[in-house]
């Protein structure tokens, strides 16, 4: 059966937990000096990005020669998909070339109707809708900074715009279980179907308008900018609805003494997050960033079968 991660859905726990346990193996190898691995000797990865990137777009691509593979990047106005060429033909068609597709795009519909129609693992690169690549990795980095605690007691905070990140934290949440709290200016909460899915699930979930509130515990600060790709003209409208929500050194101080910040980057500073914060002790951003590699390495590894 061909396996996709377009949301936290399409594994199991145990699967999520063996990505992890292949992330870090593949990472201390990396550390030694040893980038080449032949998974994917000989084999093409697709990659369609239809909005910016940089972090998931470069670790994608160098991942994938890691494991000895091809990146065939491709851009919509190259192919004929910005001509209009059915999805259910080109899902086929690529299908017939590449070992997978990682795809960042705007409705998230378009990677349900890639894996509907074609036969190679779908890996969501970004959508509206959610951002699993990134939360993937952020666990995986909470965990590495906090290796003695068990998820179940790793509380997070998400301060911010209740957006394609907080829906993934959400997902994320219902199936590892950490405790979760989010807090979200009246108006940009998260996806309502995701919110109450996830709260069947983990019944941790907080949801607040109060960001005090919300890192209270808190072992990891998450925020992200007020306006994500594609919500750029509402930038100025936003920033009214928004300025409580800066985490700043006083925030930090109310989460637990040794908590972390995170960041899934690029970040706006002085805007959703002070300077100060994004260069303290406590802030994992780049470590965030490099193990973006490291976790699609396992993720690849997983959804594409060796041959
Ligand atoms: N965090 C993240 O996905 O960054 P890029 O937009 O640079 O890929
Ligand atoms: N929420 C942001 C994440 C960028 C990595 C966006 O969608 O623009």
């Amino acid at each position: 059966m061909t396996r996709h991660f377009i949301t936290f859905h399409d594994l199991t726990l145990d699967e999520f937990y063996h990505v992890m346990d292949s992330a870090a193996a593949l990472k201390v190898e990396r550390t030694k000096g040893n980038y080449s691995h032949n998974h994917l000797s000989g084999r093409g990865v697709g990659m369609i990005f239809n909005k910016n990137s940089t972090r998931t777009r470069v670790s994608f691509e160098c991942g994938i020669i890691e494991l000895g593979g091809h990146a065939v990047v491709l851009t919509e106005n190259d192919t004929q998909f910005s001509r209009g060429e059915p999805t259910s033909h080109s899902a086929r068609v690529l299908s017939r070339y590449l070992a997978a597709l990682v795809i960042r795009t705007f409705a998230q519909t378009l990677l349900n109707d890639l894996a509907r129609y074609g036969s190679i693992p779908i890996i969501n690169a970004l959508t509206d809708e959610g951002h699993p690549c990134q939360v993937l990795t952020d666990i995986f980095t909470a965990r590495e900074k906090f290796p003695g605690i068990p998820l179940e007691k790793l509380k997070i905070a998400w301060i911010g715009d209740g957006n394609n990140m907080a829906n993934s934290w959400l997902e994320a949440a219902g199936i590892f279980g950490f405790p979760l709290a989010l807090a979200c200016p009246d108006g940009y909460e998260p996806d309502p179907k995701i919110l109450a899915w996830a709260r069947t699930k983990n019944p941790t979930i907080i949801l607040t308008n109060s960001p005090k509130w919300a890192v209270r515990g808190a072992l990891a600060v998450n925020t992200d900018v007020w306006a994500s790709m594609g919500h750029e003209k509402e930038q100025s409208h936003r920033e009214k609805s928004f300025k409580s929500f800066v985490v700043d050194g006083a925030l930090m101080a109310k989460a637990e003494p040794n908590a972390i910040f995170m960041h899934c980057l690029p970040a706006h500073p002085g805007e959703e997050v002070t300077e100060e914060v994004l260069e303290s002790p406590a802030s994992v951003i780049f470590d965030q960033a490099e193990n973006r590699l490291h976790l699609q390495k396992g993720l690849l590894k997983f959804l594409i079968p060796s041959l």
